[in-house]
C-alpha cells in the first residue's frame, strides 16, 4: 500500500517525501516540473537511501491519473500538485482555476473511481483573508484577496462537500502559515524558478551576492518596528506535519482543517536580523512602499493541531535561517541537473 504526492518534488511536497520515507511509508510520487526540477529525486534518494515511483504527469491529465492509480495500490493522497505565486494569479486567473480547481477534481474523479478517498490537502492561511485579529484559529471567517486564496478556499470546500457526499472520505486540509527553511542536510529547498516573491529565497538572492538589498514592502505596519509580522515555520515541522494529518485520515472520516504554523509572529526586520547571524552576512535593506494585498500581521493558533494531530512545530526561527544558508552554500546556483 502506498501514499501518492502529487506535486511530490517541489518545495514542501519533496521534504515530506523524505519524512515519508522515513517513516516506512511506500510513496508514489507525480510532478509536471512546473516549478521544479527531476534532479530532486535523486536528492531525496542521497538522504534516505530509499526511491519512489515516480511518474511526470499533469493532474489535468486524467488519463494519466488512471494509470497511476491502475499500476499502484494507493491508500492515500497528499496533495501539494498546484500554482501558488499570488501576484502570478491575479495576472493569469483562469489558468490558476483551471490548474488547481480543474486540475483537483479530475484527481478527486479518478481517486474515487479507484476507490481512494483518504487525502491531505495543502492549503494556506491565505482562506483567512485579512482578519479582524490574531492569532488565526480554524473557526474564522475565511474569504479571498487574490484568485490563488480563492482556488485554496474553493478547494477546500469542494473536498468538504466530497465528504458529505460520501462519508467513507477523510480529508485533512492543513493550512500553512509562511514556510521557509530547508531539509539539515542541504541536499534540498526552496529554489523557486524565476524571479522569488517570498521573502526567505528574496533573503538568499542578496546573501548570494545576485542582489544588492533587500527589499521590505512597507515600514509604517501598526506592528512593533513597522515591518509585516509573520508565522514562519521550518518546511521540515511542516513536512512531519502531514505524517500527523495521514494517520489521522487513517482513523477518522470526514473533513477537518488545522493551522499549521508555529503560533508566533516575526517581523521582518526581525527576519533578516536572525538570517544575518545564521549567515554571518550583512544583508542590506531598502524600504519600499507596502505591496499590494499584504497583511499587517499574520500568525496561527496552532492549539487545534497540537491537541488532535498530536503535532507542534520544535525549530525555531534560528534554525529555519541556518538551514537555508546552508541549502544555499550547498546549491550557490539551486538545483543543477
Ligand atoms: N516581504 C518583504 N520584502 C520582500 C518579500 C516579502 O518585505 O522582498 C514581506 C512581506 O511584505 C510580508 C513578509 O515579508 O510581510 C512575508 O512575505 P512572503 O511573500 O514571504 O509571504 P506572504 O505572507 O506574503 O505569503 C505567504 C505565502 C502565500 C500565502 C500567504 C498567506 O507565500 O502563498 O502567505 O498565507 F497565500
Amino acid at each position: 500500500m502506498s501514499v501518492l504526492v502529487t506535486g511530490g518534488t517541489g518545495f514542501i511536497g519533496s521534504h515530506t517525501v523524505v519524512e515519508l520515507l522515513e517513516a516506512g511509508y511506500d510513496v508514489v510520487v507525480f510532478d509536471n516540473f512546473y516549478n521544479s526540477k527531476p534532479c530532486v529525486l535523486d536528492r531525496i534518494k542521497q538522504i534516505t537511501g530509499k526511491s519512489v515511483k515516480f511518474y511526470e504527469a499533469d493532474m489535468c491529465d486524467a488519463s494519466a491519473m488512471k494509470k497511476i492509480f491502475a499500476e499502484n495500490e494507493i491508500d492515500a493522497v497528499i496533495h501539494f500538485a498546484g500554482l501558488k505565486a499570488v501576484g502570478e494569479s491575479v495576472e493569469k486567473p483562469l489558468a490558476y482555476y483551471k490548474n488547481n480547481i480543474g486540475g483537483t477534481v479530475v484527481l478527486c474523479e479518478e481517486m474515487a473511481a479507484a476507490g481512494v478517498k483518504r487525502m491531505v490537502f495543502s492549503s494556506s492561511a491565505t482562506v483567512y483573508g485579512d482578519p479582524e485579529t490574531v492569532p488565526m484559529r480554524e473557526d474564522f471567517p475565511t474569504s479571498a484577496t487574490n484568485p490563488y486564496g480563492e482556488t485554496k478556499l474553493v478547494i477546500e470546500r469542494i473536498l468538504a462537500d466530497v465528504c458529505v457526499s460520501d462519508p467513507e472520505w477523510s480529508v485533512s486540509c492543513l493550512r500553512y502559515f509562511n514556510p521557509i527553511g530547508a531539509h539539515k542536510s542541504g541536499l534540498i529547498g526552496e529554489d523557486p524558478m524565476g524571479i522569488p516573491n517570498n521573502i526567505m529565497p528574496r533573503i538568499q538572492k542578496v546573501a548570494a551576492g545576485e542582489w544588492d538589498a533587500i527589499t521590505i514592502f512597507g515600514n509604517d505596519y501598526d506592528t512593533p518596528d513597522g515591518t509585516g509580522v509573520r508565522d514562519y515555520i521550518h518546511v521540515t515541522d511542516l513536512a512531519q506535519a502531514h505524517i500527523a494529518a495521514l494517520k489521522r485520515v487513517y482513523t477518522v472520516k470526514g473533513w477537518e482543517c488545522f493551522n499549521i504554523g508555529c503560533g508566533r509572529g516575526y517581523s521582518v526586520l526581525e527576519l533578516i536580523d536572525a538570517y544575518s547571524r545564521a549567515s554571518g552576512k550583512e544583508i542590506p535593506k531598502v524600504i519600499m512602499p507596502r505591496r499590494p494585498g499584504d497583511i499587517a500581521v499574520s500568525y496561527a493558533d496552532p492549539t487545534k493541531a497540537k491537541e488532535v494531530l498530536g503535532w507542534e512545530a520544535k525549530l525555531t526561527l534560528d534554525d529555519m535561517c541556518r538551514d537555508a544558508y546552508n541549502f544555499l552554500l550547498k546549491n550557490p546556483h539551486g538545483y543543477e541537473d
